[in-house]
């Protein structure tokens, strides 16, 4: 396996907007770096692109332009998969989709040295499926940066079944020594955070649906009064609608139709109308200049309903990936607070609030609605049985 260092020449696969912000943390921690696309405007994008972020970065003084000049200078636009010959570490940026992945993976395995990682980025799809394309598959894993990769600390390091831990070692180690911070998660639909959240989304969808509360008033209660930057509305509007119900979708299909992932419908009719977020102008808010968008009500009483409903739903899915090993309880925190800025971890949150407190909500919803959406998982219960909480010593025994 390629030893990883500072010397090491890093190619990143597809120069959308993963694979440029990718490039351009390898190109800043020191790497020479190759990024490929097939399709040269999407090349020319990414190279405007990065020129202009550069740019921007001298101005506002956070490096000199002799530096950026030299980061610059250290990505290589590449026209030819060829020219990723004798790279240490290949990372795949490109469109989400297994086959197209498979494909490249195969091909990779002609050009690519037989020591070189190679790495994918992507968000849902299973690393072993894609792995199992390749003749040498101990070498490939997930490496599954946030977006925007330059900007969010989180990193998701993602071995599948047939990764040997020397890969392994070697791609935390090099991802860590670029400043991030890594977390391991097992190979499983949506890894840590992209299945964390989901009630973050489908939690706020199910209460705007019942009539319990309306857009603005979802938004404010779990900003104001949970403290999160965005809240759910906003935050698809931005991710765009199309893209967040995909995720969900697949994130359902991949667990064999748990119907706690099933997706909402009002989100899939804001995706067939078009109606995707800020790209397009009108998601759930209204974009456009000069338009009006509604107001929350401020009844304070409400907002912790729903803040409360959605924050137990998040503490539950937490701690049931947590009780399926999908990672540490550290893993789960560092990934919901430095991947996806949540004010705090959902297991400090949990024993804040009380573990008893959270699961006799769960049980009063489960019971309400009689819908398997809202079982509590079995650590909770468990946990509550023992009198346990999160950050106690001896935390589970399974
Ligand atoms: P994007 O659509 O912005 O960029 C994909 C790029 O790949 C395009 O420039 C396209 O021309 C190129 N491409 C497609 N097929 C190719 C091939 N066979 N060979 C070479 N280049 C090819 O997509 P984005 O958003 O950058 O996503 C890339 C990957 O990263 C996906 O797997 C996605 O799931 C994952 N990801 C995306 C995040 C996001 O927020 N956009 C966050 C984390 C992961």
């Amino acid at each position: 396996m390629s030893k990883l260092d500072k010397g090491s020449k890093i190619a990143v696969i597809g120069s959308g907007s993963m694979g440029a912000g990718i490039a351009q943390v390898a190109a800043t921690a020191g790497h020479k770096v190759c990024l490929f696309d097939n399709h040269s405007e999407a090349l020319d994008a990414a190279s405007g692109k990065l020129t202009k972020i550069f740019n921007r970065l001298v101005e506002k003084e956070r490096i000199t332009r002799s530096e950026a000049d030299s980061i610059l200078a250290r990505i290589e636009f590449c026209q030819n998969l060829e020219d990723l010959a004798g790279s240490d570490l290949i990372v795949e940026a490109i469109v989400e989709d297994l086959e197209a992945k498979r494909n490249l993976f195969s091909h990779l395995e002609l050009i690519a040295d037989d020591n070189t990682i190679l790495a994918t980025n992507t968000s849902s799809l299973s690393i072993a499926k894609i792995a199992s394309a390749c003749s040498k598959p101990h070498r490939v894993l997930g490496i599954h940066f946030f977006n925007p990769a330059p900007l969010m600390p989180l990193v998701e390091i993602i071995p599948a079944v047939q990764t040997s831990g020397d890969a392994l070692v070697e791609a935390r180690n090099l991802i860590d020594s670029w400043g991030k911070v890594t977390v391991i998660a097992k190979d499983t639909p949506g890894f840590i955070v992209n299945r964390v959240a989901r009630p973050f989304y489908g939690e706020a969808l199910r209460i705007l649906e019942e009539g319990i509360a309306d857009v603005p008033t979802i938004d404010w209660a779990v900003k104001e009064l949970g403290g999160f930057r965005m809240g759910p509305f906003e935050l698809m509007d931005y991710i765009g609608n199309d893209i967040n119900y995909v995720v969900t979708e697949t994130v359902l299909q991949e667990f064999f139709y748990d119907p706690r992932y099933r997706p909402s419908f009002t989100q899939k009719r804001m995706m067939e109308a078009g109606w995707l977020g800020r790209k397009t102008g009108k998601g759930y808010y209204d974009y456009s200049e000069g338009a009006v968008n509604p107001k929350p009500t401020e009844d304070k009483e409400l907002g912790q309903k729903v803040l409360h409903r959605i924050l137990v739903m998040l503490i539950n899915e937490a701690a049931d990936a947590l009780y399926l090993n999908i990672s540490t309880r550290e893993g789960i925190e560092l990934a919901m607070t430095r991947g996806v800025n949540y004010p705090k971890g959902l297991f400090q949150w949990a024993d804040e609030l009380g573990l008893e407190n959270v699961l006799s909500q769960l049980e009063t919803l489960q019971k309400l609605y009689a819908e398997d959406r809202y079982r509590p998982s079995v650590l909770l219960k468990k946990m509550v049985k023992e009198k346990k909480t999160f950050y106690s010593e001896n935390l589970i025994e399974n």
